[in-house]
């Protein structure tokens, strides 16, 4: 993949397209289509291969890659033509199934033709990182008399890798009239020292972690203030250069290492993941090792030398280990707050009971009373003493035609239909008692999931449920409700709310504490089974804890097993993780890694393009210390890197985009580290304190690439959309730096060159001059909308 403008391809997630294929599309095609499409190819169409889907059936090709809308399966699965649904029977797919196919097939419908697994004995990565014969980077590439870029070019190329700013004037002026031999490596020492080296490549390692400010949950926002902690964290390791091995050994078990307290926050890596059944094995293994693991959850790995054991061996680690709040305050603070807050707990319950039961006996008295709202309701009986709230709702309900139970119509008799109701209502009661007792009596969740629940049949229950349930005809909701108590009642709702509020009042702002991970307790810890074919209803044999089989194996014994997990995927013996790592730095000092796939180092993977440069990077690390900063450092003193790169324009990510709009413009708050708030044009803060969320990405950040923080991202794709630019037109927060710009260079004697050195570290040529001279008097443009331009020029927006 080239670089900026040359890298427009669309995919669809971080995920590579063949994982792609092979998680999304292959399973649902097994699974719905392969019964009537393969050897029995009903319509002539079988969809066993790439090619046999391109051939198609009786009505011609089944997909044209790249283009949905002309695709006949894509019309089959979205029951678009009424003479042709797939799958026949059973329903459609669901709509997240049906997007999955339209952007598999956008994307060219990559298939991936199953090629026979390979041992661990043949895979490239798995063999032992070999010691490097070469001296030197430029050796390995040749690279000794490649022609060096311009210091101007260099000093640019270099700020944004390390700190993700450009450079100011001053440290631009001072570079290039520095003429000792030294100037270019006084640079280098002074940028990895900088605090906003750590910023920025933390968030390198945030993508991978996929960090995010809050809880995926699909209902509400539920944001995770402490987040911060574990990337402040990582932030902090980058700038200490804390060894890659101890990072590694700190995010998967730091509470077992008990004499770094200091590498606690690590386990927000865990703590604060999105509770996915294979999200844990999956960050751990292709974060670390580049090994898609998660693979092999449903069936060997049909690639790698992964079988199923492996992956619930180390599940089963995952599975003994529970997330845990680690407080960061005194005992005595955290226990005040805790019994504080179960006593409001305990008072809200109070109120809430009393509030279900008085809002149930008016429920049933309004029950008595149906047929007679029915009759007021259709118009052909009286109103009178009948709540008008409920008789609003009534005649909303009656005017409804989507309603799901037949037992409701302009021929109703309003009688029976009373009857009807409160037998439900009683049939309903009886039901939930009897699975309260079952739940009851049932031990533990695994139980759980097979116990004999009982429900109502489903005309039954969509009746209860529309007149008892939220937004129930008959449901007064706790706001509503003390208009309808008095006496002894209403008094008695007013103190248990009083009581609510005291609590309130007197529960502290909570501690604060960081998300981690602990191992329960070992009465609770089990060895697991193997799901049979992902499903966790038919269980196989056990798989206790292993480490994986391809790279030696090894059981994991102490505790959930996390301690010697950890230390098994930092070993200097594990070949992966040092090769996954430096491959990590390549790609972001280069923009594409020697391995093109950076979480994918198993045969589905690319190879690398210099296995010997691969090798020669990942022995010095280890050889290093696992220091990231000497990595850095040998890499960026490479002539290789010092080249000129002409076809690896690269554009800024979002996160550059935006802190180099507030540094140029003056206004960037250099805080490191801290809360996280929204993007907004009030914001000053660097991008990456801007809120991550799981449910809403800033649109900011989508627009301009930022990954998915539900899964794992191994590196960012650079789309050039439109979009973009009319962000750069149109947004509060580039209109807001524009206006801060103008007023920065406001007093300066000759202000189109101080905004030149500003935002592109050069003086202006005469007819950059002149056209500014133009757009600014006889156009008579405003200066904030120059520096606009100048803004959303690609000069700016670029790197060489
Ligand atoms: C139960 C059997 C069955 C299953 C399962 C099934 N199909 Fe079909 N499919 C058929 C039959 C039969 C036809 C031919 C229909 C016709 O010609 O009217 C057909 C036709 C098609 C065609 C049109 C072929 C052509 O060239 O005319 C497409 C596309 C298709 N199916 C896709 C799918 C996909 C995708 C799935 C899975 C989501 C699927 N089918 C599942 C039975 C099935
Ligand atoms: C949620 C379960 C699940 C996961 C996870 C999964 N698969 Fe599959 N896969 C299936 C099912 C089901 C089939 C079809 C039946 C079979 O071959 O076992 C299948 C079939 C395949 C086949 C076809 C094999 C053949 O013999 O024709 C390949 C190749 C494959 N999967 C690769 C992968 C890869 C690579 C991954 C990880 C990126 C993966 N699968 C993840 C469920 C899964």
């Amino acid at each position: 993949m080239k670089r900026g403008l040359l890298l427009c391809v669309a995919l669809p997630s971080i995920v590579a397209a063949s994982d792609f294929f092979e998680m999304k599309i292959r399973p649902t095609l097994a699974k719905n289509c392969f019964a009537c499409h393969t050897n029995s190819k009903m319509g002539g169409l079988d969809l066993s291969s790439r090619a046999s889907v391109l051939a198609g059936g009786k009505s011609g090709p089944a997909i044209k890659p790249g283009a949905p809308s002309e695709s006949l399966l894509l019309k089959a699965i979205r029951h678009d033509d009424p003479h042709l649904k797939m799958p026949p029977s059973g329903g459609k797919l669901p709509d997240t199934v049906i997007a999955d196919f339209e952007t598999w097939i956008q994307d060219g419908a990559k298939w991936s033709d199953a090629k026979a697994p390979v041992t661990a004995a043949k895979l490239w990565s798995l063999q032992p990182v070999a010691a490097p014969k070469a001296k030197s980077i430029d050796e390995i590439l040749k690279a000794g008399n490649q022609p060096k870029a311009d210091k101007r070019t260099l000093l640019r190329r270099l700020s944004y890798d390390l700190t993700g700013l450009p450079p100011t004037p001053a440290e631009m002026d001072a570079f290039l009239a520095d003429k000792s031999p030294d100037a270019y490596t006084k640079a280098v020492d002074r940028l990895l020292a900088s605090p906003h080296y750590g910023e920025r490549w933390s968030r390198h390692w945030l993508d991978v972690a996929r960090y995010s400010d809050d809880k995926l949950d699909s209902e509400r926002d539920a944001p995770r203030p402490n987040a911060k902690f574990y990337r402040d964290w990582v932030t902090k390791a980058f700038n200490d250069d804390l060894p890659y091995d101890t990072f590694v050994k700190a995010h998967v078990a730091a509470d077992a290492m008990k004499d770094r307290p200091d590498l606690l926050p690590a386990l927000g890596f865990y703590g604060l993941s999105p509770e996915f059944q294979d999200d844990r094995v999956d960050v751990t293994t292709r974060g670390f090792m580049g090994f898609t693991v998660a693979c092999a959850q449903c069936h060997d790995h049909k690639f790698d030398p992964i079988p199923t054991k492996d992956f619930y061996a180390l599940q089963g680690v995952f599975n003994n280990t529970e997330l845990h709040e680690y407080p960061l305050a005194e005992k005595a603070v955290v226990d005040e707050y805790d019994r504080k807050k179960k006593d409001l707990e305990a008072r809200e319950k109070d109120l809430k009971d009393f509030e279900n039961v008085q809002a149930g006996a008016l429920a049933n008295i309004f029950t008595h009373q149906t047929a007679r709202f029915l009759e007021a309701a259709r118009g052909k009986g009286p109103a009178d003493g009948l709540d008008k709230d409920v008789l609003e709702r009534w005649k909303k309900y009656l005017a409804r035609t989507n309603r799901e139970h037949k037992y409701l119509d302009d021929s109703t008799n309003a009688e029976e239909f009373q009857k009807l109701l409160l037998a439900t209502d009683v049939e309903k009661k009886d039901v939930d008692d009897k699975n309260h007792i079952t739940l009851g009596s049932a031990p533990n969740r695994e139980d759980l999931s097979q116990a004999n629940l009982l429900s109502l049949p489903r005309d039954k229950f969509f009746l209860w449920r529309d007149f008892y349930h939220n937004n129930g005809v008959y449901t007064i909701v706790a706001a509503k409700l003390p208009p309808y108590l008095t006496g002894e009642f209403k008094a008695h709702h007013e103190y248990l709310s009083k009581r609510v509020d005291d609590a309130k009042k007197a529960l502290p702002k909570q501690y604060p504490f960081l998300y981690g991970i602990a191992d329960k307790a070992e009465k609770d810890r089990k060895v697991m089974k193997i799901h049979i074919r992902g499903n966790p209803q038919n269980l196989g044999e056990e798989a206790p804890p292993v480490f994986l089989t391809a790279l030696g194996g090894g059981k994991l014994t102490t505790g959930s097993g996390r301690l010697e997990l950890a230390e098994k995927i930092a070993s200097r013996d594990n070949p992966l993780t040092a090769r996954v790592m430096v491959n990590r730095i390549w790609l972001e000092h280069f923009g594409e890694g020697i391995v093109k796939t950076p979480s994918n180092f198993g045969n589905l993977g690319e190879r690398p393009s210099n296995p010997e440069l691969l090798d020669y990077l990942a022995w010095r690390f280890m050889e290093n210390g696992w220091s990231i900063k000497k990595l850095h450092r040998e890499i960026l003193l490479s002539q290789a890197y010092q080249a000129v790169h002409p076809d690896q324009r690269r554009r800024l990510d979002a996160e550059a985009v935006r802190d180099s709009l507030l540094f140029v413009a003056g206004t960037l708050d250099p805080k490191v580290g801290g809360d996280a708030e929204p993007i907004t044009e009030k914001n000053h803060r660097r991008t990456m304190y801007g809120s991550v969320s799981r449910r809403r990405l800033d649109p900011m950040l989508s627009l301009f690439d930022f990954p998915n923080p539900n899964q794992t991202s191994e590196q960012r794709i650079t789309t050039d959309v439109p979009l973009q630019r009319l962000f750069l037109l149109n947004s509060p927060i580039v209109m807001q730096a524009c206006e801060d710009l103008a007023k920065r260079i406001e007093n300066e004697k000759d202000r189109v060159t101080a905004a030149y050195k500003l935002l592109f570290q050069r003086e202006p040529t005469a007819k950059e001059k002149q056209l500014a001279n133009t757009f600014l008097t006889s156009a008579n443009g405003t200066w904030p909308e120059y520096l606009q331009v100048l803004y959303s020029s690609d000069e700016f927006l670029y790197l060489n």
